[in-house]
């Protein structure tokens, strides 16, 4: 089901800001253009805890991914996939189960050229460029049927690409078209930044987001909350230990940080 119409192929545009380029820019990369450098300035005087944030982001991903795998699991679909680094889903399904099959989805072109690039010398793995809001669409994508068969179990991974979607119905209604294309056995795991440890450091990101283009959907005058996000695992068991902040989930090798500076928070929810 869809909110909206379809939403507009994205073209091709460095004067806009993208997430996943700031993300390159905030951990030390070469993939992003002056806007997205410009805009990652101003969000780093305005939160310096950026790039502790995006770590915190891949170690979680990473520990996550192990416990999918842990499970099973061996079919991925890699919602907002970003740029390819090496913390990317692909890099990391390639150590720990080679035989997984990934489709990396974005909306973003330039995001889905350098992956594919990538992914011919990584191995099997496919990228479409689609957008998550027309989720019947992305879930019929012949790049997506050709690799993954939606009857048997499927991790649906939305690394911090809900974030960027601000309209509630919107993104309830994505995570519900996903959930309700999983078997019993499969998964959504999800990461967010939220409002409620520094809401007032959130309220100016968000605002700066919106300004530069880089946040679709109206305008709600900040983050969601975490309790907002805990909805989108609504008809789903949470596995331990639930919705939390990043660091907390399964924690290993997480490194020193303020307890109130990572904001992100991230649960993993399974179809019984
Ligand atoms: C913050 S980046 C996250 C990248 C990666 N998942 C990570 O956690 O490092 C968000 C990504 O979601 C993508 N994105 C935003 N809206 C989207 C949509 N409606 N459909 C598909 N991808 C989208 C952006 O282009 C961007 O690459």
């Amino acid at each position: 089901m869809m909110a909206s119409p379809p939403p507009d192929r994205l073209r091709f545009d460095p004067t806009t800001p993208n997430a996943g380029r700031m993300s390159d820019y905030y951990m030390g990369g070469k993939d992003n253009f002056a806007a997205d450098r410009e805009t990652a300035r101003m969000a780093l005087e305005l939160a310096p805890e950026l790039p502790a944030l995006t770590r915190e982001g891949h170690r979680f991903h990473r520990r996550v991914l192990r416990f999918l795998v842990g499970t099973g699991v061996r079919q991925f679909v890699d919602i907002g996939c970003g740029l390819p680094t090496q913390h990317s889903v692909h890099r990391i399904l390639r150590d720990l189960a080679p035989d997984a099959r990934v489709v990396h989805v974005d909306r973003d072109p330039m995001m889905v050229v350098h992956t594919r690039a990538v992914l011919r010398e990584d191995g099997p793995a496919v990228a479409v460029e689609a957008d998550v809001r027309d989720t019947e669409r992305l879930l019929r994508h012949p790049g997506l049927t050709a690799t993954i068969d939606l009857d048997a179990p499927v991790a649906v991974l939305l690394f911090s690409s809900l974030t960027r979607l601000s309209d509630d119905v919107e993104a309830m209604q994505i995570t519900t078209a996903l959930q309700k294309a999983l078997v019993p056995g499969g998964h959504l795991a999800l990461s967010h930044a939220v409002s409620d440890l520094r809401p007032e450091t959130t309220a100016k990101l968000s605002a700066l987001y919106r300004e530069r283009g880089s946040i679709a959907g109206p305008h709600r005058g900040n983050l969601r909350t975490m309790a907002e996000v805990g909805r989108f695992f609504d008809g789903l068991r949470l596995v331990e230990p639930g919705l939390v902040y990043v660091p907390d989930w399964r924690p290993d090798e997480t490194g020193p940080h303020r307890p109130d500076s990572i904001w992100v928070v991230g649960g993993v929810g399974v179809k019984d």
